[in-house]
């Protein structure tokens, strides 16, 4: 019965369905900006677990439930027995019993697989304090919508060691690019992911060095949700770490910049970086929807036969 596929990290999907799922976004933006009508998942239902505030992974989620025919429910720990001390065994147990799939935004990564590990239905990591997958899923498509496969390119992550960070060392084992890290001590990436990756991460020090030659460069805010207490002492600790113009300048010529969003101008990125030709943020953006979907119609088995 506990036989779902889940999507907890990128490590959960071999390279190939990895690659399939981003081409498959790209194929069902196509579809919706053309107009043409999809619902392989008619009738099904997307429990959406926040623990953590959200404007892009609950939009693209429910959005795209609802385009793929489908529908999904929101449900805060505020107003559910899960933030009363349900255990979250029961919690999932339950819920896998009335719906087709959840997503889980939380803090401990732990919550995920527990759920997952009592869940007949496949489960989404919807971002936790150690890895953001479904964001990766954006990332990748979009690099491949404007340059093509990213495998044996170089990549270039700027600042916190934090969870979309571990996620972009995930992606580096499984699309097969370099992956350099420039973050200051005490801030890097968790040690099992980087000793996994191999030669194909680098960590430094200085953001220049990183970016030298880059294809892509990426960054994220400097305290995550649930750090809130720590801000003062990040904005001090990460000032050297903000991207700007002139250290993309230092990349590769055709260099893409991307953010996961929400932005700090004027911290982690100088204020008009966003503006820049070579930031593709907004198209990141947009494909979590389409990223999304494809992962969903993977991962969600098609509608109901008719009665
Ligand atoms: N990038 C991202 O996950 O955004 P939200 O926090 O708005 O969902
Ligand atoms: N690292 C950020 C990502 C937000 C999408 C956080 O965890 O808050």
């Amino acid at each position: 019965m506990m036989s779902a596929r889940h999507f907890l990290s990128l490590m959960d999907c071999t390279p190939e369905e990895l690659v399939s799922v981003i081409r498959r976004g790209t194929e069902l933006k196509d579809l919706r900006d053309r107009g043409v009508l999809f619902e392989p998942l008619k009738n099904r239902v997307l429990g959406m677990i926040f623990e953590k505030s959200s404007t892009r992974t609950r939009l693209s989620f429910e959005a795209g439930m609802i385009q793929l025919g489908g529908q999904a429910i929101f449900l805060s720990p505020r107003d559910t027995q899960l933030g009363r001390g349900e255990p979250i065994g029961d919690c999932a147990i339950v819920m896998s019993r009335m719906l087709d799939a959840v997503m889980i935004r939380t803090f401990g990564h732990n919550t995920l697989t527990e759920f997952a590990a009592n869940s007949r239905v496949p489960v989404i990591n919807g971002l936790s304090d150690d890895l953001h997958p479904c964001q990766l899923l954006a990332d990748m498509q979009t690099f491949l919508e404007h340059r093509g496969s990213i495998k044996g390119k170089t990549v270039a992550w700027i600042g916190d060691g934090n969870n979309m960070c571990n996620s972009y060392i995930e992606a580096a084992i499984q699309f097969d690019f370099q992956l350099r890290v420039a973050c200051p001590e005490g801030y890097e990436p968790n040690p099992e992911f980087v000793a996994l990756a191999g030669d194909r991460v680098t960590i430094v020090r200085d953001p220049r060095e990183a970016v030298i030659g880059a294809h892509l460069v990426s960054t994220d805010v400097w305290t995550s949700m649930g750090q809130e207490e720590e801000t003062a002492k990040r904005l001090e600790l990460f000032a050297p770490y903000q991207v700007d113009r002139a250290l993309l300048d230092l990349a590769a010529e055709d260099v893409l910049f991307m953010h996961c969003l929400p932005a700090h101008r004027g911290e982690e990125i100088s204020l008009d970086l966003l503006d820049d030709p070579r930031s593709v943020a907004w198209d990141q953006a947009e494909n979590r929807l389409h990223a999304q979907k494809a992962l969903l119609e993977f991962l969600v088995k098609p509608a109901y036969q008719p009665a």
